[in-house]
């Protein structure tokens, strides 16, 4: 009986959309099947046109030798460019190993280094050497415990050199409250600087509207941060 019961509530919840976000969720099974079962051009961050980033990239001066993380990077796109613009010392990052293995076999570039691990409890990523180039595209944002933003810019912050740059895109104040059926923390430019703190200065920053493969728009605010040497 208490099986039964089990079911029903199970089936209930799932129909209950917004029960959803305190419900625990295996992330990991999560991105690893949305990854495993869709077509990465009909994923619902899928992009063609790369040129917001592409835009801040060319403010940073950084050259192609800049050791550049890509935070959460599941199956992008911009791999694919940067290997094209010759950036030679990329790491890709993810939870979902799915993503990765996606990812390597599609880009097949022996100089890619790929890292699965947690951002929010992150193990290999904390014995990463300093960076000089972070990059998230609506990642952070699915974070929306204090804690696990608290450990992302942590490790942000352990990670990125002075002189360093921080590229953070997510959705911005006006945008959809969720995505992939998880609920979602958005940000202004001011919420970004203010948990980077003081060292980070704002390099430039827009508001861009995403258009889904679907057809549906996602505003984003996109930013770029330099993070100050100590003797500034
Ligand atoms: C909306 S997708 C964006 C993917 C990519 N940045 C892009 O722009 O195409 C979010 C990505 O974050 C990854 N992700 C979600 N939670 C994560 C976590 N806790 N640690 C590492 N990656 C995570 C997912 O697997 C997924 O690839």
């Amino acid at each position: 009986m208490d099986l039964w019961w089990n079911a029903r509530l199970e089936m209930i919840l799932d129909k209950m959309d917004t029960y959803k976000p305190n419900r625990t969720i295996n992330k990991k099974q999560h991105w690893d099947d949305i990854y495993a079962n869709s077509p990465q051009e009909k994923l619902g961050w899928f992009e063609n046109d790369l040129s917001p980033t592409i835009q801040l990239l060319s403010k940073t001066g950084l050259d192609t030798t800049a050791r550049t993380l890509i935070i959460g990077a599941g199956s992008t796109t911009l791999v694919d460019e940067l290997i094209k613009q010759e950036y030679s010392n990329i790491i890709a990052t993810d939870i979902s190993k799915v993503a990765l293995d996606n990812l390597q076999q599609r880009v097949n570039n022996l100089s890619i280094e790929y890292i699965i691990d947690d951002l929010t409890k992150p193990s290999k990523l904390s014995s990463i050497e300093p960076i000089d180039l972070w990059i998230d595209r609506a990642v952070l944002h699915f974070f929306t415990e204090e804690n696990e933003r608290t450990t992302y810019f942590n490790l942000l912050k352990r990670k990125v050199k002075e002189g360093g740059f921080v590229l953070l895109a997510q959705f911005s104040l006006n945008g959809a409250s969720k995505c992939s059926g998880l609920p979602l923390y958005r940000y202004s430019k001011e919420m970004l600087q203010s948990s980077l703190g003081d060292r980070f200065s704002l390099i430039d920053s827009f508001d861009y509207i995403y258009t889904m493969p679907s057809g549906d728009i996602r505003p984003y605010i996109y930013t770029l941060f330099k993070y100050k040497s100590r003797l500034y």
